[in-house]
């Protein structure tokens, strides 16, 4: 037992002769995979029927964190398949952008909170190591936070949407910025021109870079 303590994203290494044995080495794509579906750090696992990694270009230049899955992307074990993905996928397009060829799209959780309430920051915090990872494996440019709870919990902030959007935030060191959730927009189709804004920013601050 003696990757007992250590989070199922590192594991120890110790198949290769020349590194000292016990370092942890953090884990490439694949072993994550499988990391994230035998998962059980937050409780969140107890109500999944699928684990939700993410989806798009392993390495791209633009990286988009939503929520949590919902029953659709629970079910089918890919993010942002809903009604909620379909105008992601337009709003991605919109500025160029697609997941089959410059995007990697992931979520704060891995797992479906029970009736789709928001992700609780401990489960947020279970899960960051997975995401952590995923950035350095995508190694994005730029990343833009979807919605509320997306953006607080990865920028520790609790300022509202109104306020972060439009400027960029860091997430480590790469340039980060907010706008809604798509499931919001659906329910709010009045604040799409803002979430255009967002998007013609984020465009601007990408070709700055
Ligand atoms: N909403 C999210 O935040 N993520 C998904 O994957 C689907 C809907
Ligand atoms: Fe593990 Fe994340 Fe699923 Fe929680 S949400 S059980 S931390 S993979």
């Amino acid at each position: 037992m003696e990757e007992m303590g250590l989070h199922p994203l590192w594991r120890l290494r110790r198949e290769k002769a020349i590194e000292p044995p016990g370092e942890p080495v953090a884990m490439g794509w694949e072993e994550m995979k499988s990391a994230i579906e035998s998962c059980t750090a937050c409780s969140l696992h107890k109500g999944r029927n699928r684990t939700v990694v993410g989806a798009g270009c392993e390495r791209a230049d633009w990286l988009f964190i939503g929520e949590a899955p919902g029953a659709e992307e629970d079910l089918r074990g890919e993010p942002f398949v809903g009604q909620a993905g379909v105008l992601l996928d337009n709003m991605l397009a919109s500025i160029g952008l697609s997941r089959e060829k410059n995007v990697y799209i992931a979520n704060t959780v891995k797992c479906r909170p029970p009736g789709n309430r928001n992700p609780e920051p401990s489960e947020m915090a279970a899960c960051r190591p997975f995401l952590s990872r995923q950035i350095e494996l995508v190694g994005p440019r730029l990343i833009v936070l979807l919605g509320r709870i997306a953006a607080q919990s990865i920028l520790g902030s609790d300022a509202s949407i109104s306020s972060l959007r439009g400027k960029v935030h860091a997430c480590g060191n790469i340039p980060a910025v907010v706008t809604y959730h798509p499931a919001y927009l659906l329910r709010n189709p009045m604040d799409k021109s803002k979430a255009w804004e967002d998007l013609c920013f984020a465009r601007k601050i990408m070709n700055g870079l």
